[in-house]
Order: C-alpha cells, then structure tokens, then sequence
C-alpha cells in the first residue's frame, strides 16, 4: 500500500509508441484490500471501467472519457476506419452513456468533440485528442490545489471536518476536491481531523476516503452514515465539506446517496455546509436540482455485502446512487475561482 500518497495520479495516460498509448488507473474496487493499476486500451474497456466504478468520482470519471475518446481515436486509426470522425463520435456517444449523473463526464467529452470539430487527417485529430487529454490531467490536479487553498480558509483551527463518500485523490486525478480542501488546511494546522461517513452502499467513505487520509497522516475517525446528527449535536462537528457529481444554475447539487441527509442535520445543528467542486462540475444548462439524473444502480450494491446477502430473499430494493442538496442548505461552494454563495454561480460564468 506504501505506494499510495496524496501526489498519487488516480489516472494517467501513458505513452506507449507515437499516436499509441494506455490510460493507466487505480482499479478502485480492490481499495483497501489491494492497490494495483490497470491499464484501459480500449473504448469498450473505459465503458466497463466507469460503469462497474473502476475508476469513479465525478473528475476521475471526466478525465477517464477524455482518455477513452482518445483510445477510441488509435483504435479507429489501427483499423484504418474511413468514416473516422463519424464513429468517434459514436464512441464519445457511448462513453457519455456510462454514468448519468456525474456531468464532469460530458464536460470533458464536450472538450474532446471541440478537439474533432476542429478536423484535419486521422493523424492529427488522434495526436491532438492525446493532447487534450493529458492537458486536462494536469488542469485537474492544478484545479484541486486551488479549490483546497480558498477552502483551507475557512476551516477554523482545531476543527473537525465531517465529510461524505469520497471526494479525494482517487476521486480525482489527484489532491482531491472536499480532501483537497482537508490536505490544504492539514498542511496549515496538523490539529484538524476529518469524520467520514461510510457511506453505504458501496462504502467508498470507508474503503477509499478513510484509506486515503490514513496513508496521508491526515487523523480520520470513521463513523457510519447514521452517525451523523449524533456527533453534530454533540458539538463535535464544526464543518461539514464534501464533493459533488453536478451542480445546477440555483446551486442545487447532487452528490452520493445520503449527502442531503447531512445537510439537513448540518442545518438543524448550525454547522456550517460546503460543496468543494471544479467549475466542471456546475451544470448552468439546468435551472435546478430537479433536472438532474439521478443513477439508479443494482439490487446486490443493497442486498450483497462481500458475496453475502445481508436481508431477507425476495424484499424490494431501490438504490439510487445520488440525491441532491437544496440550495438553501448549502453555506457555499468552493471552485477553484474561489467561494461562492449558491445563488452567485452565474458570477464565474460571465468572467470567462
Ligand atoms: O459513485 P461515485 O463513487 O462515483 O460517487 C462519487 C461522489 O459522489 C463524489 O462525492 C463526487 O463524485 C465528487 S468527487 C470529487
């Protein structure tokens, strides 16, 4: 596990020969049990790796389908397809296809169809889709540091950071985006420490946020997601931050099952509540929260935990993946342009 440290790349496209290379990631359903990298050579297998969550996290996810356009792009060049720019955009189709919610995935994709419009031979369209994509792997990194500096600044001394799911390293290229607000304010005062919510039911809070900030130093106290308004009435939670998978015009934002449920407790016992999230995450086309789709996953997510069932043959399960966050409960969200009131989003569109 050694191998694992916040400067940790999640996914990295990696060179093999000209107009050739692999999108290298951390397979993050063997955390915390194993650490190990897989390398995507295909577009069929960056589908697989996003939908069985592989790789996840709403700007691992995005950077993942810039990486799978330009696999698709040396795939249709290998074959030396004649109606090249026709089926790469299928596959970008496709990928777009994998998950719903997270709308990093599109964004990131849109980057990549800029990158085919432009035109030019095979060739060129395939070298600068490479381009594109490492150029976006090394914005997210830059991007995280940003929003963790502006979030550092308003985690009070001493505090206790209660956090959702996994918005990390491994949620992103790297740094993270809640936890990059955590390692920021880490390297400014060691005495602050972090509660993750386990979050059921995949458990990314448990397996992958608690693994991470265990590697780091970073003290975590793992609580599961019942916890919450125990510990927040007990005046032991001073801030809560986490991620988000998409973030509409009002400032509504859905992120993994079970966030909005702390925000309500966070309302009710004053404790203040941020989003940490790249402008790629915010969504203007959609007014609100009311239009964003919501992913619905498999039964066993529910019903199974490792390889046993857990209830009763037969129940009704449902399992939503995400919920979304009313605006009015959201204290503000931390981009890398700094920190904004829900109702100010539109101010970091109009100055690009
Ligand atoms: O289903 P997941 O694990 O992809 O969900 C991840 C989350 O909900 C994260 O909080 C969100 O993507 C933000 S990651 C910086």
């Amino acid at each position: 596990m050694s191998e694992f440290h916040s400067k940790i790349k999640t996914v990295e496209w990696v060179k093999t020969g000209d107009l050739k290379g692999v999108s290298r990631m951390v397979d993050q359903t063997l955390i915390p049990y194993e650490y190990k990298k897989v390398d995507i050579t295909t577009t069929q297998q960056m589908y697989d790796a996003i939908k069985t969550m592989i790789v996840r996290g709403a700007p691992a996810i995005g950077i993942s389908g810039a990486h799978g356009v330009a696999l698709c792009a040396i795939e249709l060049l290998e074959k030396d397809e004649q109606n090249f720019t026709d089926e790469l955009k299928k596959g970008v189709e496709y990928l777009n296809s994998s998950r719903p919610t997270a709308v990093n995935l599109s964004w990131a994709l849109n980057e990549q169809l800029k990158i085919i419009e432009k035109g030019g031979t095979k060739e060129q369209i395939t070298k600068a889709l490479i381009e594109n994509a490492i150029k976006l792997e090394n914005e997210d990194i830059e991007i995280n540091k940003k929003i963790g500096d502006f979030g550092a600044q308003i985690v009070p001394k001493g505090a206790t950071i209660l956090t959702h799911c996994n918005a990390g390293a491994l949620a992103t290229v790297g740094y993270g985006t809640a936890l990059g607000v955590v390692r920021s304010a880490y390297a400014k005062d060691n005495t602050i420490q972090v509660f993750a919510d386990e979050t059921r039911p995949r458990q990314q809070g448990a397996r992958i946020t608690t693994f991470e900030l265990v590697e780091d130093g970073i003290p975590v106290t793992l609580i599961t997601d019942g916890m919450c308004s125990y510990f927040m009435k007990k005046g032991m939670i001073d801030l809560v931050v986490v991620g988000a998978d998409r973030i509409a015009a009002n400032g509504d934002t859905a992120n993994k099952i079970g966030t909005c449920t702390v925000a309500i407790a966070a309302k009710y016992y004053n404790v203040p509540f941020y989003i940490a999230a790249p402008k790629s995450t915010i969504d203007m086309s959609i007014k609100s929260g009311d239009e964003i789709p919501i992913e619905l996953r498999s039964e066993e997510e529910v019903t199974i935990i490792n390889g046993k069932r857990i209830c009763a043959e037969g129940v009704k399960v449902i399992n939503p993946s995400f919920d979304v966050t009313p605006n009015e409960l959201i204290k503000g969200i931390i981009t890398e342009e700094g920190i904004f009131k829900p109702n100010e989003l539109h101010k970091l569109f109009m100055k690009s």
